[in-house]
Order: structure tokens, then C-alpha cells, then sequence
């Protein structure tokens, strides 16, 4: 069988290794893909370094961009030759840190054809873009059980558009995908938080209010505004979301943390230490809903495993309505370097308002 190579993490904190692993060939509705770029995402971090669900050795990966070399027989949108993005994650042969994969076509969507996404480029663009977009989504529909239209009919205005939805975190890549999904749908009191210097863009986005969240402040400032009843965090740290949001919310507020909650960061000296336990992770008001979202389970909903990769994500980065994450590209001479690169990147915590991207299989 023809083989190709694969990032793996092999041991916590260690270095990542390439393992030579089977090239197989797609079945019933999967398309097999070359790799181009990836995006690095925290989770990446999170498994390399605390073996965050992890079975050795394993390939790493969630959002790519690449190009389609064969089709499963049931296959019935691609085609060869389309280059394609999406969020895919569940098992070794669909994870993305290796030069094939094979994918179902529901975890897939055509690169718009414009010319914003032509060329290297345009693939680099759209790397960044699926599994942001895909926790954004999920996560305000299936955890703060905000409504979000599709298709949205002329003069759709969602039913809690009035409500103050926070969002921490805002210039994260999930968090700005939030900020701008929420606007398209027809939210008006979108709140952000985020370094200052990203104020107005997420301002542009939608963002009506926007904090500094290391203002020893931002609390009370946020309060003065009235209440909030529902918060998605998207970073999911103890010391820097978390307990801000606690002191933020009352009876009622439902929050939804992008888990893993954080406890420890992994960094250069120290291992990270995480926890899925969100109520348990500070003191809510009696009577706030805290819950972890996990992306992994967006396929649950039908609507969502049919059309949220395939259709609405293409149709709304088409449209204007998301703007892909900027990109920092991560050089290197091999698959290795450029993988090794983009981790110690993360680690280094050299990320800000911006995705690593970086080239899987070498230049065609
Ligand atoms: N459970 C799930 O399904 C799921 C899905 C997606 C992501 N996640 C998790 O969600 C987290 C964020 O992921 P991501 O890819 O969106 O991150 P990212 O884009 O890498 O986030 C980087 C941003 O985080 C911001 N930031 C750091 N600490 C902050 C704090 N205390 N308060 C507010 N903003 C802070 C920084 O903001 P400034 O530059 O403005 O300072 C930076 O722009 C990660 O832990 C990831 O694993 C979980």
C-alpha cells in the first residue's frame, strides 16, 4: 500500500515526530484530498503538549485547505480538481497534519471562486476559517440557544436580537467568527473583549461595545451597561475568562466555555493542566447555566451535519458576511520544521488576532 507522511505526537511536551502512514482510497462518501495549508489552532497546543485526548501516536489537525484527487462512489458534489476547505477531525485518516486525507463531502466546501480566494493565497485564507466558524455557530445555537437563520428570508430579525450577548475573547479566531455571525443574523448589543488594539476592528465586525479585558476594571464597566444573560468564552481560562464572566452573570445567564477550561497554560518550562469540569471550576450564582461546549458534537444536528461545512460557511465567507482570520504564515524546509514552527509558535503565545498557517504537502 502507498504510504505518505504524517505529523504525530508522540509523548507530552515532546517533539513532534512524522510517522509514514497508508494512502487509502476513498469509500462511499468520501473524497480523498491533498493537504496545501492548515491552520494551527490551541488545541493543537493543548494535545502536543497535555495529551488532551490523545492516543498516541496521533495525528494532529482541524481546519484545512487542499485540493480533491478521487471520489467515493456516493460522492455527489465534488469533483476533482475542486479545492476545498473544511473542519475535519474525527480519526487518524481524516485529520489533517499529513499529505492525504479522506473526508465525507458534508465536511467539505468549495473555495469561493473570487478573486479574494485565488491562488496560495486564497487557500491560505480559507484554512483558517472552518473550525472557528463551525464552534461559533454551534456554539450559539446549541449551548446559548440563540436563533441563527437558514436560510434567512428578507427581514429576518431573530428573536432575542435586543438581548446584551457577550463575547470574551472576541479577537480570538472563534471568537471573532461569534461577533460577525451574530451581526449577520441581526443582533444588535453584541459586547466584546479584547486588546485594545483590536477595538475597532471588532468594531467593523459588529461588536456595539467593546472592553479591554485586562482592564482591572472591565467587570463594572461591562455591568454599566446592564445585564447580561448570555456569554459564549472563548478562551476558556480560569484566571482570564472564567472568573471575570462569574462576577458578571446572575441567576438565569447562561454561558457557554469553549472547553478545555484552562487551569495552567502549557509554556517553554511548565506542562498545562486542564479541566472539562466548567461548574466546578469557580463559584457560579445559583441559578447561572455554565456549560462546556464541545465543536466535536456538531454533527448531532441534522440540519447542521448537511448544510453548516458544505453551504452555509462558503455562502457567508462569499458573501462578505465572515472575513477569514489573518494569517501568519510559518516557514520551514519540511513538513517537520514548519509543524515543529507553528507549536513552539503557540507555546510562545505569539498569536494575536491572527491564525498559523502553514503548507503540508511541498509547492506543486
Ligand atoms: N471545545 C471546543 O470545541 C473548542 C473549539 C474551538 C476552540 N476551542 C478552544 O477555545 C480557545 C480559543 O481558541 P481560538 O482558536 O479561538 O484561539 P486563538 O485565536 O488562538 O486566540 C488568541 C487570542 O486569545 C486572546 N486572549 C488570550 N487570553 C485572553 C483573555 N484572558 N481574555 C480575552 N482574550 C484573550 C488574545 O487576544 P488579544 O490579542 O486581544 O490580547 C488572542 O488574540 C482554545 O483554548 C481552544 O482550544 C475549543
Amino acid at each position: 500500500m502507498p504510504t505518505h507522511p504524517a505529523v504525530v505526537t508522540v509523548t507530552p511536551r515532546g517533539k513532534l515526530e512524522i510517522l509514514e502512514v497508508p494512502t487509502l482510497t476513498p469509500k462511499e462518501n468520501q473524497v480523498k484530498i491533498r493537504v496545501d495549508w492548515i491552520a494551527s489552532t490551541p488545541l493543537n497546543l493543548h494535545q502536543a503538549d497535555g495529551h488532551l485526548l490523545v492516543t498516541p501516536p496521533q495525528i494532529l489537525g482541524g481546519g484545512l485547505a487542499g485540493t480533491v484527487l478521487s471520489l467515493g462512489p456516493d460522492v455527489k458534489r465534488l469533483r476533482v480538481g475542486d479545492r476545498v476547505f473544511g473542519f475535519a477531525w474525527r480519526s487518524n485518516e481524516e485529520k489533517p497534519h499529513q499529505v492525504y486525507v479522506v473526508v465525507p463531502e458534508n465536511l467539505l466546501a468549495r473555495v469561493p471562486e473570487t478573486e479574494e480566494y485565488a491562488g496560495e493565497q486564497g487557500m491560505r485564507r480559507a484554512a483558517t476559517v472552518s473550525d472557528s466558524f463551525v464552534t461559533a455557530w454551534h456554539s450559539l445555537v446549541t449551548y446559548l440557544g440563540l436563533e441563527l437563520p437558514w436560510p434567512k428570508r428578507e427581514g429576518y430579525e431573530p428573536p432575542k436580537r435586543d438581548e446584551r450577548v457577550l463575547v470574551w475573547g472576541a479577537s480570538s479566531s472563534s471568537g471573532s467568527y461569534t461577533v460577525q455571525v451574530l451581526k449577520w443574523a441581526g443582533y444588535k448589543n453584541i459586547l466584546a473583549t479584547a486588546s485594545p488594539k483590536h477595538h475597532a476592528a471588532l468594531k467593523e465586525m459588529g461588536a456595539a461595545e467593546v472592553y479591554d479585558y485586562r482592564d482591572p476594571a472591565v467587570v463594572e464597566n461591562i455591568l454599566k451597561g446592564g445585564e447580561v444573560r448570555y456569554v459564549l468564552d472563548s478562551i476558556g481560562s480560569v484566571d482570564g475568562s472564567v472568573t471575570p464572566i462569574s462576577k458578571i452573570v446572575r441567576r438565569g445567564a447562561i454561558v457557554a466555555v469553549l472547553l478545555p477550561v484552562i487551569i495552567k497554560d502549557a509554556s517553554e518550562e511548565e506542562a498545562p493542566i486542564y479541566t472539562f469540569d466548567v461548574t466546578g471550576s469557580v463559584n457560579w450564582e445559583e441559578g447561572v447555566t455554565a456549560l462546556g461546549v464541545r465543536t466535536h458534537s456538531y454533527l448531532d444536528n441534522e440540519l447542521h451535519a448537511e448544510k453548516l461545512q458544505p453551504e452555509i460557511m462558503p455562502t457567508l465567507l462569499q458573501e462578505g458576511a465572515i472575513r477569514p482570520t489573518n494569517q501568519k504564515i510559518i516557514e520551514g524546509n519540511t513538513l517537520l520544521e514548519r509543524a515543529q514552527n507553528a507549536l513552539d509558535t503557540l507555546r510562545r503565545k505569539e498569536v494575536s488576532g491572527e491564525r498559523l498557517v502553514w503548507r503540508i504537502a511541498e509547492a506543486q
